[in-house]
């Protein structure tokens, strides 16, 4: 059902098991992610794009003084979010058009970014960088690229082959690819709106054979 649906309704379906599927970010990514940015903070409000059921309260907790706030369109993730974290807040909104300016010091998001076509990446990345204070930091972490004899390059290729056959013959779309989101394209996208781009390996969840780090974090700051 939830593979027939919008993406939207798609999560409102799936929201009750989401914490015990592969889709929600393991503690192992959100906690490389908080030991990465903890010399960069303490930070003052804190952002999670597309949050889900609030896996990445656990990033955010630990680094933010002030209020976090999470921000999600479905509904269903979003109940489980509150349950889960009553004390944060808790906002509804498509992250295509985010409704906020100048709020918070840190934004962070996880295991979304394929849910976005990447026509619609600029206008995603132009709302977190309006949410942001001037200075504020806009970061995710995201995988190497997959070796072409690797099972995971195979298995994305091919995922995304069906998706798209899938999104093809069937309405509404579910629109979720792995391989739009290259780093050199997702940095490209948030320069464009005004961002200065680094990275940092996440050295802790380990390398391939040829040495590069499995993920690396970008890191997105509002000059
Ligand atoms: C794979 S889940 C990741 C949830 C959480 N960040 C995590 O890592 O466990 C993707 C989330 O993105 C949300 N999402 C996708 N497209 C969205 C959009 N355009 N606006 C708001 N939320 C969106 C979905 O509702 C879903 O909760």
């Amino acid at each position: 059902m939830q593979a027939l649906s919008s993406v939207e309704r798609g999560y409102d379906l799936l929201a009750p098991k989401f914490d015990h599927t592969p889709f929600r970010t393991p503690d192992g990514v959100l906690d490389a992610t908080a030991i990465a940015l903890r010399p960069l903070g303490p930070f003052g409000r804190g952002l999670d794009v597309c949050c889900g059921t609030g896996a990445g309260m656990r990033t955010l907790e630990p680094l933010c003084r002030e209020r976090i706030t999470g921000v999600d369109f479905s509904a269903g993730m979003l109940a489980r979010a509150r349950d889960s974290h009553p004390n944060a807040g808790w906002v509804q909104a498509d992250v295509r058009a985010l409704p906020f300016a100048g709020a918070f010091d840190l934004a962070v998001t996880f295991g979304a970014l394929g849910h976005l076509l990447p026509a619609e990446r600029p206008a995603v990345f132009a709302g977190v960088h309006r949410a942001l204070r001037s200075g504020g930091l806009f970061a995710f972490p995201v995988g190497g690229p997959q070796p072409i004899a690797s099972i995971g390059y195979w298995t994305a290729l091919g995922f995304d082959a069906a998706m798209r056959v899938r999104n093809a013959v069937w309405r509404p779309p579910f629109v979720m690819y792995y391989r739009t989101c290259p780093l050199s394209a997702l940095q490209d996208d948030l320069k464009a709106v005004g961002f200065t781009v680094t990275t940092l390996p996440l050295a802790c969840l380990g390398r391939r054979s040829d040495g590069s780090p499995r993920h690396r974090l970008v890191l997105a700051r509002k000059g």
